[in-house]
Parts: structure tokens; C-alpha cells; sequence
């Protein structure tokens, strides 16, 4: 064998991936580990959703392959999903391209704008799958930092005074994962500016929009976005069907049939009964979101009780499905992460795997029934 490729060297193996090996190994040892570490909704999509998934398997014509492009009454539902939530307005035929997961989709849109050598703006902290899916195309990343007192928007002073002639994509993420900074409509119209000052595609990842926000943004919303903007979104966290694998690219027509020419060589279309339940939920209207609004907020308010009693500092007007918080001076992120799981059975998140600016952070996952998070703080004596 002549070796792998050296793309491999640029990146390691997800955090998550590695992480949750041990994490599941405590659990087969017998530990009764409360998993605050991965956002991974716990609760189940509608009935509806899993009725139309049911409906589809048991039909005989349901199994062949799919087009690339996802069947016209999904496209028209993330049409209507978008007017509804977001009052934009596309064409479901030219300016929607569902995708089988947002994170996977990362990686399309990766190798359709990037060539070895091209730099990418990254936020830190940030999605790790931004930066390491930058390094394996041979792309550079370049990290910038928020402003957590300023909703999360990036120094763009700082940035306007570095060199940006090589810079072909920033990612953007509001509300920002990990921090929750809710950014706002004149962050994403400052930074619709400055790309178009620069000649940067402006990628906004935008799937916490309807996570204990007070108004869900896109991109797509602010005039003249759609020239240099396009958004990616997800049913994983606001439809809990993070398994389904079904997220959405929105935006230029003209990118959009490029970004194509990448995704119908590398799949072969998404399962029909998958698509009937995107469908499904997609069209669940307003009383889906203010259930969901309950739970969170109701769950949110013990992990602030639980950071309480860890002694963290947090901001109680962020958005999202994590609550982000900082360790008192005396301890490092590391050893309350340790000491969490290896003296508590309590899995969270160090801050550090999401960039250098989260050092010193950990996140918590309001992924868990109310039951579980008051064992948790039961489990901290004070
Ligand atoms: C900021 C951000 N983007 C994208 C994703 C990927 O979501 P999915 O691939 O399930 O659509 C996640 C998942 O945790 C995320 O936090």
C-alpha cells in the first residue's frame, strides 16, 4: 500500500466520534451517564411525520431510486416553509436543493467553490465540520472571533484591515453554535455589505432558527443577499430528526446547478419515505414551534441551575439548543469535564473541541427530559 491520502493528515476524528466511544463504554460498564454533551434531540417528530415514513415503506413502489433534486411537493414544502417562517420567497424549481443532512452538505459546498490554496472565514468558536472539511479540499482555514456582548457579530474591523484577497467563503451560523449568540438583522446586513465588498460567497448555517429565538432570521431576508448569500437549514434540530438526514440548500439559482453538478455524482437521491416525512413536518405550522419553545425553555431553566450550583457564569438571552458557559478562574474547562464524568456520570461538552476562542467554556445540551437534568444537579453537593 502506498500510503493514504494527505488530506487525511490535515484532519482527526470527530470529537464526538471518538469521544462518545468512551462515554458509551462507561455505559456498558453500568455507569448511568447523563449524556449533556451532544445535540442530538431526544424527543420524537410528529406522528404525522413517522405516519407518512410508515405509509411510503408499505408501498411497492416506493423503493427505487430517487431523483437528485428531491421530489417537486418536497421542494414546494420547503417553499412554503420558508414564506411562512422567514417571509422569503424562492422558486421551488431553481432556488431549493434538499440535501441529505446540512452537515454533509458543508462538504458539497466545499468542493464546489474551493481550490487548494483558497482561504475560508471560520467562526471561533464554531462547527469544527467548517474547518476540517476546509483542510480536507486543500483549503485554508482563517478564524474569526464574536463578539458574545454584541450578539455574536464578528470584529469586522479587524477583518477589513487583514488581507482578504483570497478569501472565497465565510461561514456564518446564527444563532451561533456553540456560544447561542443570537446575531440580528443588522449583523447579517452589515456582513451581506462586506461580502459584497470583498467578492466573498456568504454561507450562513441556520439550523437553531427556530430554537428559543424571538423571531426566526434568513439570510435570504435581508436585501440584496441573495446576490452573494446563500443559506443552508436542517429539520434535525427544529423537527427532532437528526437520524433522518435531511437538511437544504437555498439560494442562486445559477450556484445551486454547480453545487448540483458536485451532489448527483456523489448520491443517488434521498428515500421516498424520508422525503414524505420532510414533507410532513415541513407543513406542521406555528403549534409545532411553540411546543418546542415550551420544552426548551422550561429544560434551559434547570441547566441554569445546574451551571448555578458548578459555579458557571452564562448569558440568559442567548438562543440555540445549548447552553454555553464559563468556568471560574481555579479550574480548567478539562478537569470539570472530567470530574463531571468520571465522579458525576455527567457527559458535557469541553468548549475547546469548537476553536482556541472556547477555552475555558464548557457547553451543555438541553437534549435531556426535565427528569434527567434535576438527577443532575441532584448529583452536585454543594
Ligand atoms: C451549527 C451546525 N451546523 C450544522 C449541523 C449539522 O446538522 P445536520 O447535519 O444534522 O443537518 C449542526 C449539528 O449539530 C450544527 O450544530
Amino acid at each position: 500500500m502506498k500510503g493514504f491520502a494527505d488530506r487525511i493528515s490535515t484532519v482527526e476524528e470527530y470529537y464526538f466520534s471518538a469521544k462518545l466511544r468512551e462515554v458509551n463504554q462507561l455505559i456498558a460498564d453500568g455507569k448511568p451517564i447523563i449524556n449533556l454533551g451532544i445535540g442530538s434531540p431526544d424527543l420524537a417528530p410528529d406522528r404525522k411525520v413517522t405516519e407518512a415514513l410508515k405509509n411510503t415503506a408499505d408501498n411497492q413502489q416506493s423503493h427505487g431510486y430517487q431523483t437528485y433534486i428531491g421530489i417537486p411537493e418536497l421542494r414546494a414544502s420547503i417553499a412554503h416553509y420558508y414564506a411562512e417562517s422567514y417571509g422569503v420567497r424562492l422558486n421551488p424549481a431553481k432556488e431549493i436543493l434538499p440535501m441529505m443532512g446540512s452537515k454533509e452538505a458543508i462538504m458539497h459546498l466545499s468542493m464546489t467553490f474551493l481550490n487548494p490554496g483558497d482561504q475560508v472565514l471560520i467562526p471561533d468558536p464554531g462547527y469544527p465540520t467548517y474547518a476540517s472539511v476546509t483542510k480536507l479540499v486543500g483549503a485554508e482555514a482563517i478564524y474569526y472571533s464574536l463578539d458574545l456582548a454584541k450578539k455574536g457579530r464578528p470584529n469586522l474591523e479587524e477583518l477589513e484591515n487583514s488581507d482578504l484577497s483570497k478569501v472565497k467563503i465565510m461561514w456564518i451560523n446564527y444563532p451561533h453554535m456553540p456560544t447561542g449568540a443570537p446575531g440580528s438583522r443588522e449583523i447579517l446586513t452589515e456582513l451581506v455589505a462586506f461580502a459584497k465588498k470583498h467578492d466573498i460567497v456568504l454561507l450562513h448555517d441556520n439550523p437553531y432558527s427556530h430554537i428559543l429565538t424571538k423571531e426566526p432570521i434568513s439570510i435570504l431576508s435581508i436585501p440584496g443577499a441573495n446576490e452573494v448569500a446563500m443559506e443552508l437549514n436542517s429539520l434535525s434540530k427544529t423537527f427532532n430528526m437528526p437520524g433522518w438526514r435531511v437538511g437544504m440548500l437555498l439560494g442562486r439559482a445559477d450556484w445551486i446547478s454547480e453545487v448540483l453538478k458536485v451532489k448527483s455524482n456523489m448520491d443517488s437521491g434521498m428515500f421516498l419515505g424520508i422525503q414524505k416525512g420532510a414533507i410532513a413536518a415541513l407543513n406542521l405550522g406555528e403549534s409545532w414551534f411553540s411546543d418546542l419553545e415550551h420544552v426548551y425553555q422550561s429544560r434551559r431553566k434547570l441547566v441554569w441551575k445546574l451551571a448555578d450550583k458548578l459555579n458557571l457564569s452564562y448569558s440568559t438571552t442567548d438562543s440555540g439548543l445549548f447552553v454555553w458557559c464559563k468556568v471560574p478562574e481555579g479550574k480548567t474547562a478539562d478537569q470539570l469535564v472530567d470530574e463531571l464524568l468520571y465522579d458525576k456520570n455527567i457527559f458535557i461538552t469541553p468548549g475547546k473541541i469548537f476553536g482556541s476562542q472556547g477555552e475555558g467554556y464548557v457547553r451543555f445540551s438541553l437534549c435531556m427530559p426535565e427528569f434527567k437534568i434535576l438527577e443532575a444537579i441532584n448529583r452536585i453537593k454543594i
